[in-house]
């Protein structure tokens, strides 16, 4: 059973600077709630209990977030303001909590390899936390299905268009007779339109078989000079007797890139439309608002 969960952690999230000098990227809200509240509560509804953080400086706000505030709960209580309430003690309950710091920026597959110890050796799960899942979709529990069955590890896939597949590991697979997922023969990470192997991207959501760590301790640092998590998966990929091979599990629901500035502003706005107490004045001022609204200037003020 895959009851412990990793979440990296531990990016700079130089893609939203200024915001991110002081706070995690993990923090910025889909409107209330912060992106990484939205994994947490992704991993729970699929059976996990335990979630390892790999965090590093800068990461104080998560710890304080999935904490308790008996001062804030008092006075919510005191003022019998029970939704709030709840709404406040939710991501304290969600899962056993626990965190450790990678001190140097080494890579996905570094950042995976320090959760070694306290996975131990069942498979478990990784969760990205720029990749926002449609909360009506079952991904994380397929995930799990999957390497029940085959005992290897299970990556999430999805179709993207070729000339963005350069922003993702990247996966050749063949079919496997009878089954609605795919079995991975090849992996490459953040190729050239000229190298993919196809236009299936991995997406930020993966079982993995505690085979990967061996693996990761051998792996040398590839793109960027990171040590990546593709490349070790590469390595399960050709090696299936130690690990019990690859598979792949093809996405074809909703996801938001809450990494990228234009995809968090989308998912923002179309999670905020589908809220009872929001979406139906957004959708009537977005109507009202976007043909009327100013034109972007020539010289547009960008940084
Ligand atoms: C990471 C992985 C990449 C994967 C992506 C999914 O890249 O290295 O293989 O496709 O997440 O979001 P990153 O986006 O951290 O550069």
């Amino acid at each position: 059973m895959v009851i412990k969960a990793v979440i990296p952690a531990a990016g700079m999230g130089t893609r939203f600077l200024p915001v991110t000098k002081s706070m995690p990227k993990e923090m910025l809200p889909i409107v209330d709630k912060p992106v990484i509240q939205f994994i947490v509560e992704e991993a729970a509804r699929a059976g996990i209990t335990d979630v390892l953080m790999i965090t590093g400086r800068n990461k104080r706000a998560l710890e304080d977030h999935f904490d308790r505030l008996p001062c804030l709960e008092e006075a919510l209580e005191k003022k019998g303001e029970t939704l709030r309430l709840a709404e406040v003690t939710r991501s304290s309950g969600l899962a056993n909590i626990h965190y450790i710091r990678q001190g140097d920026p080494l890579g996905l597959g570094h950042a995976i390899l320090l959760s070694r110890r306290h996975v131990g050796n069942e498979p478990f799960a990784v969760l990205l936390g720029d990749d926002l899942i449609d909360e009506e979709e079952c991904l994380l529990e397929d995930l799990i299905t999957v390497q029940k069955e085959t005992g290897g590890s299970v990556v999430a896939l999805m179709e993207v268009e070729p000339e963005q597949i350069g922003a993702y590991g990247c996966a050749a697979v063949r079919p496997v007779s009878g089954r609605d997922y795919v079995r991975i023969t090849d992996l490459v990470e953040k190729p050239t339109a000229f190298e993919a192997p196809s236009n299936l991207a991995v997406i930020g959501r993966y079982v993995l078989s505690p085979a990967i760590f061996e693996v990761l301790e051998t792996t040398a640092p590839g793109r960027g000079g990171e040590v990546q998590l593709t490349d070790a998966l590469r390595t399960l990929t050709q090696t299936p007797e130690a690990g019990g091979g690859v598979f792949g599990v093809v996405y074809r629901g909703r996801r938001f890139d809450t990494g990228d500035k234009l995809n968090y502003i989308k998912a923002v706005v179309s999670l905020a439309l589908e809220r009872g107490d929001l979406g139906s004045e957004l959708r009537k001022w977005l109507q009202e608002n976007i043909d009327s609204s100013r034109p972007v200037p020539a010289r547009a003020k960008h940084l």
